[in-house]
């Protein structure tokens, strides 16, 4: 059996979510992967829980629902203390790196995954801030220490945006990425589309089914897409792309009328993310485009998001994924974790590690 104890850092809607899915996939990871995954530290906002032996997984999810810190976790709980301090202490080899996207210093998260790839943590984040500020140290420090940075579920969650092109399109040139990486601002313009509604109506009813921010502007001006636009031009495409490379425009000019119009005449508007090749680079944007019916993005429905892929020599690839709710990015983290053990026994193989 191969065990791996992690530390995770963040319990709100994935990391509770990824905790749920650990336990209930407890046998099949077990029988399939012959994996065992101990949870040896948890930090929240308000401290920090740490047992050598293992955490129930089970006593933290109850913990945080009862509106509780992991400090409150019996005998192992530490209110106040810090997730540096907890993952210095945790005794892990992975980090699940699951706190609040921070853009402006990305921390909590980029101090956390820094410490731990250069103390030989594996780590898994579905965080975009350390990546969309950090990606080209991050990688480099990685490599430096011998360590995985997987972070699939970053990039528009379950949806296999980053995988298939660093996996499947291997020996391939990218010509173009088109994608819908945003749930709320496609939510909103097929609302909007479909059924006659208002921005602010549409708006309001994203808020009220909790797949809109009570603070939307992220998502409604096209910073959220941007964001994942940044990583993957970093992680798939190889261009050390920043923020500031994204020409970005939101949804909020977008008119009912237009819409409407467009639905009439056969065709879409959705929040494209793009990515165009231009000589030894990608041009880079978001924004409101009007799409022909017969391209895979215009059929869309509300709580879809999907990924085109158009290539040299693999033709054009697209996938698509209905995420509605969590379990998709929880999902992925654990499909992260997953391909972080399979790595590390191909790396053993290799070395002649028995
Ligand atoms: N939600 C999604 O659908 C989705 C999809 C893709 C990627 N992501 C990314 O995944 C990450 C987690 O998302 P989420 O929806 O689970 O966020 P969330 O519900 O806001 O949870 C964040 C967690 O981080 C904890 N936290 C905040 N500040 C901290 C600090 N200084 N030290 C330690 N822990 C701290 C919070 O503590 P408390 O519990 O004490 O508040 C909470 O447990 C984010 O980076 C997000 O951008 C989310």
């Amino acid at each position: 059996m191969r065990e791996c104890s992690f530390a995770m850092i963040g319990v709100g809607n994935i990391g509770r979510r990824f905790l749920e899915i650990m336990s209930e996939k407890e046998q099949t990871l077990a029988e399939r992967f012959g994996l065992r995954l101990h949870l040896v530290a948890v930090a929240d906002s308000a401290g920090a829980a740490l047992c050598e032996a293992g955490l129930s997984a089970e006593r933290i999810i109850a913990l945080k629902k009862g509106g509780a810190s992991v400090a409150g976790y019996p005998d192992c709980g530490r209110r106040g203390m810090g997730a540096a301090e907890a993952l210095e202490r945790s005794g892990a080899d992975m980090l699940v790196e699951l706190s609040p996207t921070n853009l402006q210093h990305g921390e909590p998260g980029l101090a956390s995954i820094v410490w731990a790839l250069e103390h030989r943590m594996d780590v898994v984040t579905a965080n975009k801030g350390p990546l969309v500020l950090e990606y080209q140290r991050l990688a480099h420090i990685a490599v430096q220490n011998g360590r995985s940075l997987l972070f699939s579920g970053a990039v528009a969650g379950g949806l296999p945006t980053v995988n298939i092109g660093r996996r499947d399109l291997v020996g391939a040139h990218v010509q173009r990425v088109e994608g819908v990486f945003n749930t709320t601002t496609n939510y909103i313009l097929t609302r909007m589309a479909d059924d006659g509604l208002s921005f602010g109506e549409a708006l309001s009813e994203a808020q009220a089914c909790g797949v809109a921010e009570a603070n939307p502007s992220l998502d409604i001006d096209g910073w959220d897409a941007a964001n994942k636009l940044v990583i993957l031009a970093n992680s798939v495409l190889g261009m050390p792309a920043r923020l500031g490379d994204v020409t970005v425009h939101g949804i909020r000019d977008v008119q009912l009328e237009d819409l409407i119009r467009a639905k009439q005449q056969g065709n879409a508007i959705k929040l494209l993310v793009s990515a165009v090749s231009e000589g030894s680079s990608y041009r880079l944007s978001v924004g409101p485009t009007e799409l022909p019916g017969h391209h895979p993005l215009a059929r869309l429905t509300r709580w879809q998001m999907a990924v085109v892929y158009h290539t040299d020599i693999m033709g054009t690839i697209a996938a698509i994924i209905d995420d509605e709710g969590t379990t998709a990015t929880a999902g992925a983290v654990l499909r992260d974790v997953i391909n972080t053990l399979n790595r590390r026994d191909e790396t053993r193989v290799k070395r002649g590690v028995a």
